[in-house]
This record gives C-alpha cells, structure tokens and sequence, in this order.
C-alpha cells in the first residue's frame, strides 16, 4: 500500500494537522456470535508530506484499514480523522465530501468498462465544481499522456491490458490533484516490468507534490516511512518503522 499526499490546496485545513490522526481504532465485520474483530486499538497519525507503505500478510487487515482512511468504510470504534474531520458517526453528505478529496487506487483497478480510458478520467473531474468550467477532455488527455496512454485515450477498459488499465486508474486519481492518495497494491496484479512501470509513474506524478511539500512543509517536507501490518491483529497494536 502507497499513500502519498501533499500540502497543496488544503482549505480550511491546517498543513500542521495531521492528514490522518487515528486512535484507539477497531474494526468488526459480521454481527452475533459471527462477530470477528480484524482491527485492534489502532494508533496513526500521518502528516501532510508523507509518503507511507504498508506492508502485511493476507488478511492482516489491510485494505479494511485503507477503506476506512478513504471514507469508503464507515468506522465504528475509536477515532479517526480525516483532513480534521472526525469520521465516526459522520454524516452520508459529509463523508461523501471527504471522499471526494481522496484518490483512491484500487487494488483491482474497478474502471468503468462501458467508458473509455479519457471518460473514466473526466468522471472524477466532473465531481468537483471547480474544475467544471475548464476543458475536461483536454485535463483528463494531458494526464493520460504523462502515464504513457496518450495514443489509448479512447481505448474502453476491455482492450487495455493489465498495466495500462492501471495506469488508468492511476490517472483517474490524481487527476483531480487530490490532498491525499491512497493505494491498495496498485502492482499485486501486474507483472514485474509493468509493476516496476506502475510506481515509476507513480514516483513521477508524485514527485512535483514532493518538491511543493519540501519547500513549503513545516514537518521537513517529504518523508517517507514503512510501516508493517505485522501485528495488526495483535491487540494494542504498534505500528512499526523498519
Ligand atoms: N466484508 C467482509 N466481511 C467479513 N469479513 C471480512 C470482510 N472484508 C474482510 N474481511 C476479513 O477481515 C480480515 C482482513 O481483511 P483485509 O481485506 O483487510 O486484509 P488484507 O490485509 O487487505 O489482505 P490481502 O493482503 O489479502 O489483501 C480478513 O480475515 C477478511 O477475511
Ligand atoms: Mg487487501
């Protein structure tokens, strides 16, 4: 898992704020005697700059953890704040309004196949206002060209191949210049070479929010941590620095 982030645009929100401050989070699924707890008293905070992978076996937890940092998971216990905002008993509008501040990049890339390759891209444009008055097919072609698809702009999902669809999707999220992105495996279904490809792509699109964030960041910009799901179903759960 990648979560970039940057410092840019950030509204209301203070660059000193933590992006994400969790604590105390826990997780269930199922009701009942089928009650299963994947997620233990969770401590996090990741500011503004940092770029942060986590590493962890199958069903340690990882992509419930995600889901809940991009607002697609209601959560339940504990506290969790997103760009200051606290999502526990958070309202639908709201969370909706959070969500739309997040790139997320799905571990299967979960384009649109009905759209082409530029439609999907446009579709995030179109959530947000401000971007609506400029011209969207020309926003969502130039981005298509920097991930190396500008001659697959009208391609549909269908006949790209793997790489390239994540490509896409990789796009569809930064497209809108998101204050934070998350990642879940953008390369588990690829290739070594097209993997590699991914997060180069990723690294350069990435790479001009590092340089805003090392000349503007009060934290000493862009820094980078691994953390390791290890012990997330331990309780009391450390997040650990390799
Ligand atoms: N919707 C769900 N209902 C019930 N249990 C779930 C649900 N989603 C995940 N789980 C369980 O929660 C645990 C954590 O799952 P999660 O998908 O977060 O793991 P992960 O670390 O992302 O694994 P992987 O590396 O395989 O993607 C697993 O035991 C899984 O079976
Ligand atoms: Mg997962």
């Amino acid at each position: 898992m990648l979560i970039f982030q940057k410092e840019r645009e950030l509204g209301n929100f203070s660059p000193n704020e933590p992006v994400i401050a969790i604590k105390g989070l826990n997780h269930y699924f199922g009701t009942g005697e089928l009650k299963k707890q994947v997620l233990y008293d969770i401590d996090l905070e990741i500011k503004a700059g940092e770029v942060v992978i986590m590493t962890g076996p199958s069903g340690s937890g990882k992509t419930t953890l995600l889901s809940l940092m991009g607002g697609l998971r209601s959560a339940q216990e504990g506290s969790l704040k997103i760009l200051g905002q606290e999502m526990l008993g958070i309202a639908k509008g709201k969370m909706l309004k959070i969500r739309r501040q997040i790139g997320y990049i799905f571990q299967a890339h979960n384009l649109l196949k009905f759209l082409t390759a530029k439609q999907n891209v446009r579709m995030s444009l179109e959530l947000h206002e401000e971007f609506l008055e400029q011209d969207l097919d020309q926003k969502a072609t130039a981005i298509l060209e920097s991930v190396g698809l500008g001659d697959r702009v009208d391609y549909y999902p269908h006949d790209l191949s793997g790489g390239q669809k994540q490509r896409v999707a990789i796009a569809r999220a930064l497209v809108s210049h998101p204050k934070l992105v998350l990642a879940d495996e953008p390369t588990a279904a690829l290739d070594k070479q097209s993997g590699r490809d991914v997060v180069e792509i990723m690294q350069k699109l990435a790479s001009p929010l590092a340089r805003l964030c090392r000349s503007h960041c009060q934290h000493g910009g862009w820094s980078f941590k691994r953390l390791t799901a290890q012990k997330l179903l331990a309780k009391n759960w450390p997040f650990m620095l390799d």
